[in-house]
């Protein structure tokens, strides 16, 4: 979900031999159908463009729901997972979501010390505890798990060292604000 232009799908499709719907909003079906075709994916890697708020999948569809560094774009309100995206997972299944977040200890300060940094996405690093709290509990969870992931600095590292432009930029703030007070915030769900 948010697969942007598909390479976390391409790593899932490889390692697993699963075919994947690979959803995103702000990618078209076409521009991620061509660069599946190049990868010479295109029996593994089904492109779909649809917003994860209005979904039109078939009920129990998916083995896994998984979500890179998109989830906080959408999600962030009470009663979205149970509504929008649990129905199309099947009985005793999970979903799998990684997000930028900011460390439990400064929930809700992420506008005051987040803002020079991202500017007006401050408001959706939240943190682990909140992202458990908007899961919430419903009769078909089994389990919800949120947590800080341990795999920071090398993520970061590997980011800098693309020397992309935002990675550039980033790394101006890593000392004085992502180190401190950011994370990485897993979410497991699975479904009864
Ligand atoms: C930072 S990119 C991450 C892309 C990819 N997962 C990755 O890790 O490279 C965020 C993605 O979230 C997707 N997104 C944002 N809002 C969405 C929505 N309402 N429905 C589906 N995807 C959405 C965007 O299309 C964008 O590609």
């Amino acid at each position: 979900m948010g697969c942007g232009s598909g390479v976390t799908s391409l790593f899932i499709a490889n390692e697993t031999g699963a075919t994947v719907y690979a959803n995103d909003l702000w990618i078209s079906e076409e521009e991620n159908r061509k660069r599946f075709a190049n990868w010479n994916m295109q029996d593994k890697l089904i492109p779909v463009h649809e917003d994860a708020t209005n979904l039109h999948f078939n009920k129990e569809m998916f083995d896994a729901l998984i979500s890179i560094d998109s989830y906080h774009y959408f999600a962030g309100k009470e009663g979205f997972f149970v509504n929008n995206i649990l129905p199309y997972i099947k009985e005793g299944e999970i979903a799998l979501i990684v997000i930028p977040g900011i460390k439990n200890e400064y929930d809700g300060r992420s506008e005051e010390l987040l803002t020079t940094w991202v500017g007006d996405e401050a408001n959706m690093f939240q943190c682990a505890e909140f992202w458990k709290r908007m899961i919430g509990t419903h009769e078909n969870i089994e389990e919800v798990r949120t947590w800080e992931m341990s795999l920071f600095d090398l993520a970061w590292q590997e980011w800098f060292d693309t020397k992309h432009e935002y990675a550039l930029n980033d790394k101006k703030y890593f000392d004085s604000i992502i180190k401190p007070f950011t994370t990485f915030v897993g979410i497991m769900v699975r479904k009864k």
